[in-house]
């Protein structure tokens, strides 16, 4: 069997720190081997595009001390004409004039996929490797970044928590996951939060209850309180019928004088306008100062006049996304790097690296991906397909287990230690 030569590696998809460990992994592994090694430029885009200098050859001293730096050298870019037939097409006949025999991708399961597509075209075999802050792909344990981005998150909610106590105030924390709740549960768990919403299982957090219990522990004397909301979770509290009939009878209200415009533009708020976390902190502030007047009215307590529970909102957004990779980001993504050329250089190709059990490990790519849709789809219905689990594999139906304890108890874990 002739040996490989020259190999490419790319980051592609949203990024996330340690893709440029993944890179100077490839890069210096590669040297084992004597396999060459070409970055393509901005991902997919780059290699349909393939503009000057969009496929570089890669030596050693072009990945020094890179490995402590967030973001990647390779950028990336997300890019969605790579559904289309020929876009596809153009990417293969390129990646073959460049003489490139086998490709690393580090992304999501977007990624993945773009890979096996390229692969109906030019039979140059691929390697994925998970990389996404949401630690979100079903056939791994873990995806690059996940810990940066929660190590990130949790020095911020921190520092919101020492002023909040100062103050004797809420603040309700948007974190990134737009479909999962891994970040925010484990930042909930991490700094003490009151409540977490995921966008996985809406029930888990009920508004109101929420609010009651912090008001009750108010009463007790607690003074912050952190609240955190994935941004794809959503407000299931009421219909979008319900909503409107809410704003309509209070746009009549306004108009007739009885509640003011700063009233309406809460009520507009708490139904329409913001996002889940933001409806809530108006919700809070409003609940809380009703509750606390009646509460004055009846006991006299002094401490509890004009009390309420100030909120503040703040969103972390791509904050969690920079930076300078962890320990355990550096070392996972190197090791899988390395991985990723030991099995193309032992010629077995289209696999995604995996960590299993806490082992870095590989599995069959379209396994992987079939795996990754049939927990996906469970995610956004709440259902369990059974005919599809019926034909998993015993690995994949670990995977598929894993992830469904997993979130499950994550979820219990974060209401047990609830701090109200
Ligand atoms: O990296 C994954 C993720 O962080 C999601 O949680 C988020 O919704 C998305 O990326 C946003 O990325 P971008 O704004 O770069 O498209």
């Amino acid at each position: 069997m002739p040996k490989v030569k020259r190999i490419a590696v790319m980051t592609s998809g949203g990024d996330c720190q340690a893709m440029n460990s993944v890179v100077r992994a490839v890069v210096l592994a590669a040297r084992k081997y004597n396999i060459e090694t070409v970055g393509i430029m901005d991902g997919f885009y780059g290699m349909t595009y393939r503009r000057p200098g969009d496929f570089r050859v890669l030596r050693a001293e072009d990945v020094e001390n890179i490995i402590s730096r967030g973001g990647t050298i390779l950028n990336s870019a997300r890019f969605d004409e790579f559904r289309q037939e020929s876009v596809i097409k153009t990417a293969a006949k390129n990646m073959k004039e460049e003489g490139i025999e086998a490709l690393v991708v580090a992304g999501g399961d977007g990624s993945f996929r773009g890979g096996l597509d390229l692969l109906k075209y030019s039979n140059i075999p691929i390697i994925g490797i998970p990389s996404t802050i949401d630690n979100d792909i079903t056939s791994t344990e873990y995806t690059l970044g996940f810990d940066t981005a929660l190590r990130n998150t949790i020095e911020m909610a921190d520092a919101l928590r020492d002023t909040c106590n100062s103050h004797k105030r809420c603040n309700v924390i948007e974190v990134m996951g737009r479909n999962c709740g891994q970040i925010a549960l484990m930042t909930a768990i991490a700094v003490g939060a009151s409540g977490v919403a995921i966008p996985e299982a809406p029930e888990a957090f009920d508004v109101d209850r929420t609010i009651d219990r912090m008001i009750e522990a108010r009463k007790r004397g607690k003074r912050s309180f952190l609240v955190v909301f994935a941004e794809g979770a959503v407000n299931t509290r009421l219909t979008d019928d319900e909503k409107k009939a809410t704003l309509d009878a209070a746009a009549e209200s306004y108009l007739a004088d009885r509640i003011s415009g700063r009233d309406l533009a809460m009520i507009a708020d708490e139904n329409y306008i913001s996002a889940f976390g933001e409806q809530f902190r108006t919700r809070l502030q409003r609940r809380s100062r009703e509750e606390f007047s009646k509460y004055y009215a009846e006991t006299g307590d002094i401490h509890f006049k004009d009390e309420y529970i100030e909120t503040k909102f703040a969103r972390f957004a791509h904050v969690a996304r920079g930076g300078s990779p962890t320990v355990y980001d550096r070392v996972t993504a190197s090791r899988m790097g390395e991985l990723a050329v030991d099995l193309i250089a032992a010629k077995r190709g289209n696999r995604c690296i995996c960590v299993h059990d806490g082992r870095i490990t590989s599995m069959d790519m379209w396994d992987a991906i079939n795996v990754d849709s049939v927990y996906r789809r469970y995610r956004k219905t709440g259902v369990h397909d059974s005919e599809a689990i019926a034909k998993l594999s015993p690995l994949q139906k670990k995977l598929y287990d894993y992830r469904v304890k997993l979130n499950e108890s994550l979820i219990r874990s974060a209401a047990a230690l609830s701090e109200i």
